[in-house]
């Protein structure tokens, strides 16, 4: 009798594993070893090249997939809701029609945001940055990008508000960051939430920064996020230099995630997190 509860346990407990242990596991992650090269795996938009972006669904994948960090979008709605969108207009990634500013949250809620990826997503909705932040807060890091700030009056101060109602925006929270193209936005919000770390991000015009404009960036900002074309080892160098990380975008490739981790980059956002999971990291 006490044989057979042992077995029966025993599949149990295999069967569970087999349905628990994600694709992408810690023991199979080159970077957990001591003696090798941590780099920081960020999901762009959610892991973006398995679920369709800014949804629940590529998050949870990305939480799945035991990344660092999800990186997201927000947006403003019309009615004042911060919404999760990469584009002004919710064309290109759900059902509907038109800018998210000229839209209700109501409205947007009615939009499918997966059945232009994929049918398995068929049903997916636009999240809100609440709702994002209250199913993944303290469980993945939560790199935010403010999109177009410049567009959406007060944006800087919902999203403090939002962070500060769930006690987020403590120094001992080193798992949020807030970047944005808008430089100033990002200065901004730096004197609203002193204790989150900020970033700027920057595109491929920013290929010959200035040192002194490294310096000024290094005054509110922790991170400078360049494009990835961008990113020479002086680049790296000149960065770290003035006490600033840099975490390029946007990484589709095997080849592109292997470059990035021999210019010694300190994270790396990408639309596949197993290629930097799956690196081959030389001998040092
Ligand atoms: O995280 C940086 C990256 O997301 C910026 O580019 O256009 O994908 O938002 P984009
Ligand atoms: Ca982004």
């Amino acid at each position: 009798m006490m044989k057979r509860i042992l077995s029966f346990f025993v599949a149990v407990v295999m069967v569970i594993t087999m349905f628990t242990v994600p694709t992408v596991s810690a023991q199979t992650n080159p970077n957990s070893k001591g003696d090798q090269q941590k780099m920081i795996n960020i999901a762009h938009r959610g892991a973006s090249g398995h679920a369709p972006e800014n949804t629940m669904a590529a998050f949870q994948k990305g939480f799945d997939m035991k990344v660092d960090y999800i990186e997201f979008d927000v947006h403003m709605t019309k009615d004042g809701e911060l919404v999760l969108m990469h584009d002004l207009t919710v064309d290109r990634t759900t059902n509907g029609h038109g800018y998210v500013s000229d839209l209700t949250l109501d409205e947007i809620k009615q939009f499918d945001a997966g059945s232009w990826f994929h049918e398995d997503f068929v049903g997916e909705k636009v999240p809100t940055f609440e709702e994002t932040l209250d199913v993944f807060r303290g469980k993945v890091g939560l790199l935010i990008e403010l999109k177009s700030p410049e567009r959406y009056p007060g944006m800087e101060e919902k999203v403090a508000e939002a962070l500060k109602e769930r006690k987020m925006d403590r120094s001992s929270n080193h798992k949020v960051i807030i970047q944005s193209f808008n430089h100033e936005s990002m200065k901004k919000s730096k004197e609203l939430l002193p204790h989150i770390p900020h970033g700027v991000l920057a595109g491929p015009s920013w290929a010959n920064v200035t040192d002194e404009q490294l310096e000024e960036f290094s005054t509110y900002a922790d991170y400078f996020n360049p494009n990835m074309t961008i990113v020479t080892p002086e680049l790296v160098s000149r960065i770290h230099a003035v006490g600033m990380k840099i975490f390029p975008y946007t990484s589709r490739t095997q080849e592109q995630a292997n470059r990035l981790f021999e210019l010694k980059v300190d994270g790396i956002i990408t639309d596949f997190p197993e290629h930097v999971y799956f690196h081959p990291v030389k001998n040092q």
